[in-house]
């Protein structure tokens, strides 16, 4: 099966069990925007939870904050969202469709590095087991030939968009005969800025003064509250800022389901340190936040570091973690080291303070920051898609499993009666009782047993615990576990201990140094 293939099973598979649902269906949807069902909503809540332990509850330097969506519109312009934050964009004027045209152009390179592979997959199978893949690749005349055009294409685009050259741009979209995926033509516009934020008006004023913006990101509510929260918590350099919450981008090419929404949500800290230290820090955060990745155990090679060359004028060092999607490794957080850039825009258009006095030093300035940044969207969608499995079983038949870390897991144990009589169900209902207030259960009594297994595998329930008749007489169960379908006879006394093993988040947090 392809990884395209796959990738439109997962899809249906969050519809089908309740994760993942596109908003305002039955009015046909609304184009990158979409709605989290009720395994969703856990599953979501789950890693909500392990990233904001990990910060706020590891560290005992940082602190978790909740700021609105709407602020006041200068601090957009003071982060140059109003002046900056835009996409350039082309329309095709057949179609009337538009795109953004350095994704067209990124796609034109993707594809000239398919046909790289798909050359040197040739070569493998030609060469069988005397194939030298570096000597193929620095010698086939195919792949010379794409891997130019390819890197020419590349430096084009790149000093286009630094200088936003939007004539080379477009130039470069004609040479590369790039043409609208509807309409086949070439028959495109210039290009314009688009800027990506929504807006929307203040209570009673009709005019320009009322406008205001849904944020684009989380991290200015950070900033705007650094001295609220510096001097209320008594807080010393170097201190994080932790924050999880909406963000709204009008996204023009919004596509792969929720890697690019309209409204997400982001996952945010910023860590204030003492100016010339800011190196130091993000090293750290780079290194930190990638252990809290892997920890997953989706396996460590999904994972890469991507660092910027063309860093932002205020940034002094950037680097993505990129995870190993089934479209391809893709940006899943940034780590940022911003200088002092934010808070020394915000004192400025301001005209307020925002200054740290250092006892050692016997100075005020303004902090350095390290941000990290994370989609929470994005991490579900790695978490699901390394979760997603296929499996053919001995028995000749298949199942769909979610093998989720059992903390992330929605639902963490199922409680099911063999059969709905005898008092099954009662003592069923028992141990649920007992186990509810800790762990999010599911009770199940429709359908054959092993029609019910599938169902919880489907879902990713890392344990299923069936009440037989034998369980009456001696206050036994059979623990079933997800990933290998072994079952052991369990006393029932000693079910909220061993789940607690397997589910706690506390395991969990306990893998971070
Ligand atoms: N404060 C920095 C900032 O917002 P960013 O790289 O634009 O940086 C950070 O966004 C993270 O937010 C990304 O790594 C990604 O995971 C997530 N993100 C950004 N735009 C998104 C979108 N349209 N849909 C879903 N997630 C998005």
């Amino acid at each position: 099966m392809t990884q395209d293939e796959l990738f439109k099973n997962l899809i249906a598979h969050t519809k089908e069990y309740g994760f993942i649902f596109p908003s305002s269906e039955i009015y046909d949807g609304l184009s990158a925007v979409y709605d989290y069902g009720q395994m969703g909503s856990e599953l979501k809540n789950n890693i909500k939870k392990y990233w904001w332990e990990a910060m706020v509850r590891l560290h005992e330097n940082i602190v978790g904050i909740d700021s609105a969506i709407f602020m006041h519109p200068k601090i957009w312009e003071a982060s140059g969202h109003v002046g900056a934050f835009n996409d350039p964009l082309i329309d095709n004027k057949d179609s009337k469709k538009r795109y953004r045209a350095d994704v067209l152009l990124e796609d034109y390179i993707a594809k000239l590095e398919e046909k790289i592979e798909k050359e040197v997959e040739k070569g493998r199978r030609k060469f069988g087991e005397s194939f030298d893949e570096e000597q193929f690749r620095a010698t086939n005349p195919n792949v010379q030939r794409n891997l130019a055009k390819l890197n020419s294409v590349k430096e084009k685009m790149v000093a286009a968009l630094k200088s936003n050259d939007f004539t080379a741009l477009r130039q470069l979209i004609l040479d590369c005969d790039i043409v609208c995926p509807v309409s086949g033509t070439k028959n495109w516009t210039e290009i314009r800025q688009f800027n990506l934020m929504f807006s929307t008006q203040l209570g009673n004023t009709s005019d320009e003064t009322g406008i205001i913006y849904l944020r684009p990101e989380t991290a200015q509510g950070i900033f705007v509250n650094f001295l609220n929260v510096q001097k209320t918590g008594r807080m010393k350099l170097p201190f994080g800022i932790a924050q999880i919450g909406k963000a709204f981008r009008n996204e023009i090419v919004a596509r792969q389901f929720i890697f690019r929404m309209r409204e997400f949500e982001q996952m945010e800290m910023q860590f204030f340190v003492k100016p010339g230290t800011e190196l130091e820090w993000f090293a750290k955060w780079k290194q930190i936040r990638l252990e809290w990745h892997k920890a997953l155990g989706m396996g460590d090679e999904k994972y890469r570091y991507h660092d910027h060359d063309k860093l932002a004028h205020y940034a002094n060092a950037a680097t993505d973690i990129e995870f190993d999607f089934p479209f391809g490794f893709k940006e899943l957080e940034g780590i940022h080291s911003r200088t002092n850039f934010d808070l020394g825009r915000h004192q400025e258009f301001s005209g307020k303070k925002l200054q740290y006095f250092d006892p050692e030093l016997n100075e005020s300035y303004v902090p350095y920051v390290i941000e990290t940044s994370i989609g929470l969207d994005r991490t579900v969608l790695a978490v699901l898609s390394g979760a997603y499995k296929e499996e053919q079983l001995e028995n000749g038949e298949s199942r769909v499993v979610l093998k989720f870390h059992p903390a992330l897991a929605p639902v963490k144990v199922a409680v099911l009666p063999l059969i709905k009589k005898d008092g099954l169900p009662e003592l069923a209902q028992k141990v649920m009782d007992n186990l509810k207030y800790d762990f999010n259960c599911q009770y199940d009594e429709k359908d054959s047993i092993g029609k019910r297994y599938r169902r919880q595998d489907a879902i990713g329930t890392p344990l299923c615990v069936t009440v037989d008749h034998q369980s009456l007489e001696d206050n036994a169960v059979t623990l079933r576990d997800r990933d290998t379908m072994q079952q052991e006879r369990v006393s029932i006394d000693a079910l909220p201990e061993i789940v607690d093993k397997k589910v706690n988040i506390k395991y969990l947090l306990k893998k971070l140094s």
